[in-house]
């Protein structure tokens, strides 16, 4: 099964602060929900929190919780990221996708196979961060900047990188 994280990550790899997010970049978003659509997307309970409890659409949402009586709608909860792969697998999906946050892509980080970064180029302060992405161990596959424009107050880069 292909482990793929995606995240937004500043450059000093702050992901948020006070469980939401620092930056609103449509198009990030757009990106997102496209790479994301019709597959499994795994997620703590934190960032599900972060969501407002609401499941995201057109995806099957799998909760990490340690809590055995959580309940959400819409999504399946699981106890562990062991049993997520167990559901994504029980459902005929070949692919997943790690959405966060900062705990679960540090206990998935090493079990990945493609890491989506949006790379905001900004140095902000917070609280949960993406793990240091070890060129030791992964390649940069794609990297598409863009600027600023009136929707967008950060520069930010699209990248694909790929384990070596
Ligand atoms: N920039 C981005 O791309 C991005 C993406 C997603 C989230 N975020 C941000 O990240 C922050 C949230 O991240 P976070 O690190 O605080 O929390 P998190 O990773 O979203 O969730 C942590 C929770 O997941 C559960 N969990 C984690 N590992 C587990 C395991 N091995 N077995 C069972 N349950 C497990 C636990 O839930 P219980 O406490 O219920 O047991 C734990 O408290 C927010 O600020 C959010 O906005 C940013």
């Amino acid at each position: 099964m292909i482990i793929s994280l995606i995240a937004a990550v500043s450059d000093n790899n702050v992901i948020g602060k006070n469980n939401k997010l620092l930056w609103n970049l449509p198009n990030d978003l757009a990106f997102f929900k496209n790479k994301t659509w019709a597959m499994p997307v795994v997620m703590g309970r934190k960032t599900f929190e972060a969501l407002n409890n609401k499941a995201l659409s057109g995806r099957l949402n799998i909760i990490i919780t340690r809590n055995k009586n959580f309940k959400a709608s819409n999504a399946v909860v699981v106890h562990s990221f062991a049993d997520a792969k167990f559901v994504v697998q029980s459902n005929n999906y070949n692919e997943l996708f790690v959405i966060g946050g900062g705990e679960l892509y540090k206990q998935t980080i090493n079990d990945a196979d493609v890491l989506y970064i949006t790379r905001v180029h900004t140095n902000v302060e917070g609280d949960t961060y993406f793990p240091e992405i070890d060129t030791k161990k992964w390649q940069l596959d794609f990297n598409e900047e863009h600027t600023v424009d009136i929707k967008h107050a950060y520069a930010y880069t699209f990248q694909l990188w790929k384990r070596k």
